[in-house]
């Protein structure tokens, strides 16, 4: 399992370093799998919750589901969103000892009103998070997020290109799993069980 973060985490690299090491790229076609040691994913943070106020990472206790995406994202968000809660609803009992949490990448839209109106269309107890530039970009890099601004000649809004893994995280802030926009919820609630054990 650890070999599989080792990997994704790989896959992410690649994916935030264009012209960096391909061969981190193809996860799926059996290429000798990269040993990624020392990599870290995730770390401490200070953001803003959807109700205005400042957290941290140690403000929820237990495990997450942590997903990084913006509001007006017209599809990858909303599925991976719907996938997460899914997940957790086939957790049952266990499923809310996990606590999913969605950061904006696209901090200057999504500000705490417009992400409490967001997060309640998807699960009761997802935490929406966002904060200054500043707060965003560090969190984005311990999480080895990418995410880039999109102008489009056609709107005059922007859209955000951004990578779209679900973490795992334990209770002390270690990433235990990282799931992809292919893996199902079935699939994600199983692995989870494993991984958190019961
Ligand atoms: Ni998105």
């Amino acid at each position: 399992m650890l070999a599989a973060i080792a990997l994704a985490v790989g896959a992410m690299i690649g994916f935030i370093q264009p012209g960096g090491n391909k061969n981190a790229m193809v996860v799926d076609k059996g290429s000798a799998p990269a040993a990624m040691p020392g990599v870290q994913v995730g770390g401490p943070y200070t953001l803003i919750n959807q109700d205005g106020n400042e957290v941290t990472d140690k403000s929820y206790s237990g495990y997450k589901l942590v997903y990084f995406g913006f509001t007006m994202c017209p599809m990858i968000c909303p599925t991976g969103l719907q996938k997460i809660a899914k997940t957790l609803d086939l957790m049952g009992r266990q499923g809310e000892n996990i606590t999913p949490i969605l950061i904006s990448v696209d901090p200057e839209r999504d500000t705490p009103p417009v992400m409490k109106e967001y997060v309640k269309q998807f699960h009761p107890r997802l935490v929406g998070l966002t904060g200054s530039k500043e707060q965003i970009e560090s969190v984005e890099k311990s999480y080895r997020v990418f995410a880039n601004k999109v102008e489009d000649e056609s709107s005059t809004e922007y859209s955000m290109d951004h990578s779209s893994f679900t973490y795992l995280m334990s209770p002390d802030g270690q990433l235990l799993g990282l799931y992809r926009d292919s893996d199902t919820a079935e699939f994600m609630a199983d692995d989870i069980r494993k991984k958190i054990g019961g």
